[in-house]
């Protein structure tokens, strides 16, 4: 693993930018794997600010989502369409055809999963997939104890999950119990991945990912065994590292 110390939270984001915007540049049809949450939207920030610039155009760019909440509607502001679009895509030239989120507002949900996963392998797979970590290891959605083999598919949200996104919401009952996510073979198929981490709090997370064992029972333990796993934490994060 290539480990990257930033900093603080802008040099993180900035850095995740360059990475990005080379790819796109390098390569105008990328398939890119994006993230919600905190750690990300400084990144995203990053890059519209570099295409307003004109550096970059993400006109034959695909992109798809780790994962979205069930039973949110689009224009729900707490859902990840809606975090997308506003954080994003409403703000970059890429085609709104091109820009995938799993569809979690649908009375078929294993169909959708189903479809994603497939959308994913016809748009040629993942070139780059930006990833952030949970307190609880988990990558996209998949809590402790998601087989390493599961592909895109429905999860019962961890307690400990609600609670964390619960400052987003009204309150924890409002977070939805369950959402769909990229399984974590969906994720380790990516052809590179980019961790980003921030924050004291994640210190203890970050480290086990790197130097504990691996298990599914610490999900992001798995990219000790993937080829290409770049990790950028900004300097709180790193704490506990030695390297
Ligand atoms: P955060 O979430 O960026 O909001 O901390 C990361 C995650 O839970 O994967």
């Amino acid at each position: 693993m290539n480990i990257i110390k930033a900093e603080n939270y802008k040099e993180m984001s900035q850095l995740a930018a360059k990475y990005l915007i080379k790819q796109v540049n390098e390569k105008p049809n990328s398939v890119l794997g994006l993230a919600t949450g905190s750690t990300p939207e400084g990144l995203y920030k990053e890059i519209i600010h570099h295409y307003t610039e004109g550096d970059v155009s993400f006109k034959e760019v695909a992109t798809f989502n780790l994962d979205e909440y069930v039973g949110l509607s689009k224009d729900n502001d707490q859902s990840y369409y809606y975090y997308m679009h506003n954080l994003l895509f409403d703000h970059i030239d890429i085609k709104d055809e091109q820009a995938n989120l799993p569809n979690g507002n649908t009375e078929n949900l294993q169909e959708a999963c189903k479809q994603y996963e497939s959308s994913i392998q016809e748009a040629g797979g993942i070139d780059i997939q930006i990833l952030g970590i949970g307190l609880n290891g988990h990558i996209g959605f998949n809590e402790p104890g998601t087989s390493f083999a599961s592909q895109t598919h429905i999860v019962e949200l961890d307690e400990s999950t609600r609670k964390a996104n619960a400052r987003f919401f009204d309150s924890i009952d409002d977070v939805p119990a369950q959402a769909i996510t990229m399984g974590i073979d969906s994720i380790m198929q990516s052809r590179q991945i980019i961790l980003l981490v921030s924050g004291s709090q994640k210190a203890e997370a970050l480290e086990k990912l790197v130097n504990g064992p691996i298990t599914e029972k610490f999900p992001a333990s798995i990219l000790q065994k993937h080829a290409n796993v770049t990790i950028i934490a900004d300097h709180d994060a790193a704490a506990k590292l030695s390297v």
